[in-house]
């Protein structure tokens, strides 16, 4: 089992029988819905909702009943990947593309689990480029205000195109390494007219990070 698969099925401990859970995107979340779909098969009655069209596909070939993000419908766990971990338990996500829908489930959660290998603890956030969700209309004012903010935006490409988030909107990668303040900076950037959302994930928002290492242990915290 590689690590990502260990710290996955770690968080999935937390799930039980009659539980709405938020299913994150990634590679990582990836074996989290595998293990969901699992519990599911064996007669557990689990309902989720997906972060992602392509979580969302992923849980429908699993067989995971989805729902739709409600409020009589509190989620009692999610759990998702990060792009990178600092020792606080800040997070940056985005990596790909998803960030908008994770953070909605994320801060409506009882707990939210993120999950990771050892290759995404970091000191200080922001080696891995910040994506910055922005709406495609005046976008390129918007990216004129993150650069007069020092952050180097790149508009993410797909096959030779403007990658589209799931929320139809773009994403600005931006450099802001290293991140001193991750809830300070992602203040400021909310306050831009056009930005819709930033992968600063801070900690408040964490239950726990379940990191695991290639040797098979797993550290929590
Ligand atoms: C998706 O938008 C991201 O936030 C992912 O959760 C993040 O990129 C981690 O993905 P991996 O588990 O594939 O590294």
């Amino acid at each position: 089992m590689n690590a990502k698969q260990i710290a996955a099925e770690r968080a999935v401990d937390y799930v039980k029988d009659g539980m709405i859970v938020g299913l994150g995107t990634g590679s990582t979340a990836y074996f989290a819905i595998q293990k969901i779909g699992s519990l599911v098969k064996q007669g557990m009655k689990i309902k989720a909702i997906a972060s992602s069209q392509a979580s969302d596909d992923l849980a429908r070939q699993l067989g995971i009943p989805l729902l739709e993000p409600g409020n009589e419908q509190q989620i009692d766990v999610s759990i998702d990947g990060a792009d990178e971990v600092d020792t606080n338990g800040n997070l940056i996500k985005g990596g790909g593309g998803a960030l908008l829908r994770e953070k909605i489930l994320a801060t409506n959660s009882k707990k939210f689990f993120v999950v990771v290998d050892e290759s995404k603890l970091v000191t200080k956030l922001g080696k891995f480029k910040l994506p910055v969700e922005i709406i495609k209309f005046g976008s390129v004012l918007t990216l004129a205000k993150l650069e007069a903010l020092g952050g180097k935006p790149v508009v993410r490409q797909k096959d030779g195109k403007d990658f589209n988030t799931d929320n139809g909107n773009l994403i600005a990668d931006c450099s802001f390494y290293p991140i001193e303040d991750p809830k300070a900076l992602h203040e400021q950037l909310k306050q831009l007219t056009g930005v819709v959302e930033t992968g600063i994930f801070p900690t408040e928002v964490v239950t726990a990070v379940i990191a695991a290492y290639a040797s098979g242990e797993t550290k929590q915290f």
